[in-house]
């Protein structure tokens, strides 16, 4: 018997960043009513589901992936209320609100945290991660934060060490205690039963760690714990589960995801994103673009999630730079690229995250001076990179190429003031290019960028081929182009894309020739690929056979 195939696989997902999405009250902050709002946009692109980041109770150190309330919403966001009303109304229109799951840890303003605190034999205690001082009264060990400086801080009033492998705001959650754990499985019930579609957990890989042992990510226990969440709260539930794991191989994602796995529905890991990153410096300073090793990396993975396994495909999302400035051309080239990208993302096997703004080509924002920056991350590193010795001038071009907030300006919803986002001051400086980037003038055109974005999706749930068909890379050396086959019973579709602002002349490869229709195409008039194929600047095109 066959198994029917389940529906995320035929859907499209948007990430929504609430704070920069929509103000409906003047505060310059994002919220939910202001979400509400916006639906119909969603809606008209053929989303099946959103990927919301936190809109839990916080003290915002970290915009919310510091949750001081699991089961409840920050005010600047809205209420309980709006929450309920907002997965009412996606669901009407066939969208399904999935909800960003921060359990590696929380805020230190959790009630969890401000018991555990008080004293050592306190009940909550061990719901986190603390360690005698090393003999010297230093640290525990040298484990390093994700945000910069040690990942122990020493709390006076009990003379122990917190571990926390982000801000010293986000103490670790001890996963090691079932108390815990069951904590979180029945808030997790709490909110499925209040509707939501599923939950992208954050930093999921993280969980099963072995702390004295120096190990964060893939710990001994991560797989047993996800099994074990998954029977406690997924289990017989219709609903969309995505990891965060920076860390995953394709051997590990086949783990997580694996058909069978009884962990998760998909992997959302980073390979292509980090292969663009400095061996040294990571992402903080700039390194040119190489498409054979971003072509190589994006194969791997097609190829050994082809039977099990299911991946994320995105170019962007709140932590990374924007996708156009990244892999195409914001400028001269901007909406062919932009084009471009999508066509070869969404052509791809997995389920496609569209990051807000991505539909219109928002691009990144080149701040002048580090006091425009609002992200924790950006600003700690800037303290300890400047401190040893990296110049601000070298600090800033990296920040502006692969800094959070670059993802994190307002949405451009309108050429007006604040690009319609707010009626008020934006916790963020808005981009200036809003007067020609915005959600108005793009959908007014039919060639738009989220004209294109719309086919994808359309296509993507019409085209069995395009969910499930296997993948062939061709030309995999070249390195200005990409190009693939996908195969599924009788239907073929090839891509070819060009990633320069260059016309380039390819030779097409015996396999990649094909004649039949544009389905995807940023360039009009070509329906056929034989003998070379002269690509225009950033031209994609995808052609369904027959
Ligand atoms: C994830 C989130 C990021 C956050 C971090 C800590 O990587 O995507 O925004 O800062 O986890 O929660």
């Amino acid at each position: 018997m066959t198994q029917t195939a389940p529906w995320w696989h035929a859907a499209t997902a948007y990430q929504i960043y609430p704070r920069s999405f929509c103000d409906s009250d003047g505060d310059g902050i994002g919220d939910i009513p202001g979400i509400i709002s916006r639906l119909d946009h969603l809606a008209d692109l053929g989303i099946g589901f959103v990927w919301l980041s936190p809109v839990y109770r916080s003290p915002m150190a970290d915009n919310g992936y510091d949750i001081s309330d699991y089961r409840d919403i920050a005010p600047e966001f809205g209420t309980l209320a709006d929450m309920d009303r907002l997965i009412a109304e996606a669901k009407s229109r066939g969208i399904g609100i999935v909800m960003d799951l921060v359990v590696n840890h929380s805020s230190d303003e959790h009630h969890w945290f401000q018991e555990a605190r008080r004293s050592r034999d306190n009940p909550y205690r061990d719901y986190y991660v603390w360690r005698d001082p090393a003999p010297n009264g230093g640290a525990p060990n040298d484990l390093q934060s994700n945000f910069g400086g040690p990942a122990w801080s020493y709390d006076e009033r009990t003379g122990q060490y917190y571990l926390h492998l982000f801000d010293r705001r986000q103490p670790d959650l001890n996963w090691q205690n079932p108390e815990l754990r069951r904590a979180i499985y029945e808030m997790m019930n709490w909110w499925l039963d209040r509707g939501v579609a599923g939950f992208r957990m954050d930093v999921i890989d993280l969980i099963g760690k072995d702390p004295d042992a120096s190990i964060t990510a893939d710990g001994p226990d991560l797989h047993p714990f996800l099994r074990e969440m998954h029977d406690a709260t997924l289990k017989g539930r219709d609903v969309v589960t995505v990891g965060e794991a920076w860390s995953a191989t394709t051997e590990g994602a086949l783990l997580y995801s694996g058909r069978d796995a009884g962990e998760l529905s998909m992997v959302f890991q980073f390979a292509h994103i980090v292969q663009g990153w400095d061996e040294v410096h990571g992402k903080w300073k700039p390194k040119p673009f190489d498409l054979v090793g971003l072509k190589q990396v994006l194969a791997e993975w097609q190829l050994a999630l082809a039977d099990d396994g299911w991946n994320s495909l995105f170019w962007s999302n709140h932590d990374l730079p924007r996708a156009v400035s990244k892999y195409g051309d914001d400028g001269r080239f901007r909406v062919v690229s932009a084009k471009m990208l999508a066509t070869v993302l969404h052509m791809m096997k997995g389920t496609p995250y569209i990051y807000q703004g991505e539909e219109i080509g928002m691009t990144n924002i080149a701040f002048t001076d580090i006091s425009q920056f609002r992200d924790i991350e950006t600003l700690n590193f800037h303290k300890i990179q400047t401190a040893a010795g990296v110049t601000p001038g070298d600090f800033l071009a990296g920040a502006n190429s692969n800094g959070r907030d670059n993802a994190r300006t307002p949405m451009q919803w309108t050429d007006g003031p604040q690009a319609g986002f707010t009626s008020g001051e934006p916790w963020i400086e808005v981009n200036p290019n809003h007067r020609e980037i915005n959600v108005a003038a793009d959908r007014a055109r039919p060639d738009g960028i989220f004209a294109h974005y719309c086919e994808l999706a359309r296509l993507r749930r019409e085209l069995a081929v395009m969910r499930e068909g296997s993948f062939t890379p061709y030309l995999q050396d070249h390195p200005k182009v990409m190009a693939y086959v996908r195969q599924h019973e009788d239907a073929r579709i090839a891509v070819l894309a060009n990633f320069t602002g260059e016309v380039v002349t390819v030779d097409v490869p015996r396999g990649l020739a094909i004649s039949g229709r544009a389905i995807s195409a940023n360039y009009p008039g070509r329906d056929a690929l034989d003998g070379t194929a002269e690509l225009r600047p950033f031209e994609a095109v995808a052609i369904l056979e027959g």
